[in-house]
């Protein structure tokens, strides 16, 4: 207890008086006030600046004394070290889509040049064009045979790690040592999560992740050809080529096979959780979850843009331009639908690439009729191999960070 109230007493106004914050305000009140802008609007009078404690108080003082109230407009959030990543450029993404409340930000920023985490014109790189080139929608197909086989991946059933452990051997026989193979214990559930690692040569300790859950659902046989053996199957054929092409990459490359994901995000909520309190660099997640109903056309895919990070999301369209040439159109779950939301909710930045718009997804799902049929499309799957190639190298071959909002002024 008196620990508690000397935090409260102590560090927490310490903490308090250290903040800076961002704010919109008049700009003659800004200027007379000794604070340099970060974004001047002159016409409207109006500047976006970083102000310490006591110069918002001066503000505050300055503005109550010429009569009038509210002098700044404050955006705290913009501080909260869970949002660094994901919320502010979610923030960032609303106000550019025109949905953020203060419109006298947006006139500014509209009236600006394209952000800088707009970062349109990559460099193709030839490592990244050969591997994308080796994607063989026939491998993939035998991934979803192989995996779709099993009477049910569900988590909390008699059998739930069969499939898993059947697949960590073909991982293992596949990679040759090339990458390591884990299993991962839960709390929560007694599935097993897999996760396979090429370590990074230069910088181990900044990953960039990929994912999708290995488990499926349905009272009854439960082969979850689509929900979700089809990623986790495009994932493999990734694998399979980042094995095959035999280079070292700065950063560490994580691919993540989730379980329990069916139950809620359960394998995945407790990964990400975990790599948050030991402060692990993800630079980005990518997820893949359903790649093989063409709902929408064939190579015509969607971005999902609840749950995932503006940044991350430019950079898989971009990678899709460069590098794969699908249909890309944005779409929402509108709920936390898949592993995405677990890395998104700690913090990370997510991308989610889905095989068609949501209302055009696969209507066979959770049920034992989430087989292979004749609108599986083993080339719209392989799309989605490509993408996660291209995100992953490079990623781990670059210096791109999802941007902050401190960039963007
Ligand atoms: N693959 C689905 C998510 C999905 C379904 C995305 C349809 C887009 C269209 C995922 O496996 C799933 O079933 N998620 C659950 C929620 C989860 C928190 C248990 C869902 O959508 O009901
Ligand atoms: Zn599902």
């Amino acid at each position: 207890m008196k620990k508690i109230a000397a935090l409260f007493f102590f560090v927490l106004p310490i903490q308090l008086l250290a903040q800076d914050q961002y704010i919109l305000a008049d700009l003659s009140a800004l200027r007379s006030a000794g604070i340099a802008e970060l974004v001047a609007d002159e016409a409207l009078n109006l500047g976006f600046a970083r102000a310490s404690l006591a110069q918002r108080a001066f503000l505050s003082r300055q503005s109550h004394a010429q009569g009038k109230c509210g002098s700044f407009e404050a955006f705290p959030e913009l501080d909260n070290p869970s949002f660094a990543v994901a919320s502010d450029m979610d923030l960032v993404d609303r106000i550019q889509r025109g949905i953020f409340r203060p419109l006298r930000l947006q006139h500014i920023l509209s009236t600006r040049k394209p952000p800088v985490f707009n970062i349109m014109g990559l460099e193709p790189r030839d490592f990244i064009q050969d591997a994308v080139a080796d994607v063989n929608p026939a491998n993939i197909e035998a991934t979803v045979r192989f995996l779709s086989g099993f009477a049910h991946r569900r988590a909390g059933r008699n059998g739930e790690n069969e499939a898993i452990l059947s697949f960590k051997a073909l991982l293992e026989k596949t990679l040759e040592g090339a990458a390591t193979v884990e299993e991962i214990s839960h709390k929560s559930i007694t599935q097993k999560s897999l996760r396979v690692r090429f370590e990074g040569a230069e910088k181990p300790q900044e990953i960039v992740v990929l994912g999708g859950h290995i488990d499926s659902t349905s009272y009854g046989a439960a082969p979850g050809a689509d929900d979700n053996a089809s990623g986790s199957s495009s994932l493999f054929e990734a694998i399979r080529i980042l094995k095959a092409l035999n280079l070292k990459h700065p950063r560490t490359i994580e691919v993540f096979f989730y379980g329990g994901e069916e139950l809620g995000l359960l394998g995945s909520r407790e990964i990400a959780a975990q790599y948050k309190k030991e402060k692990k660099d993800v630079v980005a997640a990518l997820q893949l979850d359903m790649t093989l109903h063409p709902g929408s056309g064939k190579l015509k895919i969607a971005t999902i843009t609840d749950y995932t990070n503006a940044s991350a999301r430019q950079l898989l369209a971009e990678l899709n331009t460069t590098y794969v040439g699908a249909g890309m159109m944005e779409s929402k779950c509108g709920y936390g639908c898949s592993d995405h939301a677990s890395w998104h909710r700690n913090g990370y930045a997510a991308a989610f690439p889905f095989e068609a718009k949501f209302s055009d997804s696969n209507d066979h799902i959770h049920t034992p009729n989430d087989v292979i049929n004749e609108q599986s499309s083993f080339e719209h799957a392989a799309v989605f191999s490509k993408l996660a190639l291209a995100f992953a190298l490079e990623v781990a071959n670059s210096e791109w960070r999802p941007a902050t909002l401190a960039q963007l002024f």
